[in-house]
């Protein structure tokens, strides 16, 4: 099972996009997957779906130690939910366990799903403790970057933070990063497709995923590329994402 947190501080990258899809796209291969939601937004089972009015879930995984398993829900064949519930922002405000609040998430999850192939968790686009459970309870994460300046600069935030918690977990924190919402004719974002290449050799996947309306249209139906427009450059993107991501195919 590979365990891994989709982030970036930057809001509005594709974390959620990315997570749905790429999760709908492995399970097409043939993969079990199943998505958690660490978003107090709650975008991962609407963009699913899911639309009962907010489930409950993380929020009582982390502040009322309830079982995970309760809240795992099949929401397609071989991909599983975990929804983020109402009171998930709460876990910003726990003030007291001290560097032990880091590690609620790794500890919720230590056991459970090892029979699948894949776990992603959808990050908040924040730095805060939800993200550092997110980081702690990851084999890897996974970076969407848009296609402009300042994905980039977060990127080299994100990559110091890292750096801050491998020291105190003493171990790696292995890391890809997926190029999103990319415009193949604008100058800026084949610049930073250069760039990415060149900072971060080995840790590119290969297929950038386009800027295309599809994408941002089948969230609001509550579906996936591939329910939504399979034949779209969107569906090919994520196809060819998760085909990188099973085959270590990067630029
Ligand atoms: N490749 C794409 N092409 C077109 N639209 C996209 C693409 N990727 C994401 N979007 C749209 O951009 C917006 C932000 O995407 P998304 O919600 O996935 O980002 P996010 O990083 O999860 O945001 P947040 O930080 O708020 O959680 C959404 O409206 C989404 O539909
Ligand atoms: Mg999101």
């Amino acid at each position: 099972m590979q365990m891994m947190a989709v982030v970036n501080q930057k809001g509005g990258v594709g974390k959620t996009t990315t997570t749905v899809n790429l999760a709908h796209a492995l399970v097409l291969a043939g993969k079990k997957v199943t998505v958690i939601d660490i978003d107090p937004q709650g975008h991962l089972a609407v963009s699913l779906g899911v639309n009962d009015t907010p489930l409950p879930g993380m929020d009582e995984v982390l502040l009322s130690d309830a079982d995970i398993n309760d809240y795992w829900m099949e929401v397609r064949d071989g991909l599983h939910l975990v929804p983020a519930g109402p009171r998930l922002g709460d876990v910003e405000l726990l003030a007291q366990g001290g560097a032990a609040r880091g590690f609620k998430l790794r500890e919720a999850l230590n056991g459970y799903f090892d029979d699948q192939d894949f776990v992603l968790l959808d990050c908040p686009p924040a730095s805060g403790l939800l993200v550092v459970n997110a980081l702690v309870a990851s084999d890897e994460i996974l970076v969407p970057v848009s296609g402009d300046y300042l994905g980039l600069r977060g990127l080299v935030y994100l990559v110091n933070t890292c750096k801050r918690l491998e020291g105190l977990l003493k171990r790696g924190i292995a890391r890809s990063i997926v190029l999103t919402r990319y415009h193949q004719r604008r100058r800026l974002a084949r610049e930073v497709r250069a760039k990415l290449k060149n900072y971060f050799p080995g840790e590119v996947f290969a297929t950038p995923i386009r800027e295309v309306s599809a994408l941002a249209e089948c969230t609001s139906h509550g579906k996936t590329i591939f329910e939504y427009r399979r034949r779209s450059n969107g569906a090919l993107d994520y196809h060819a994402l998760a085909r990188d991501l099973m085959d270590g195919r990067m630029m």
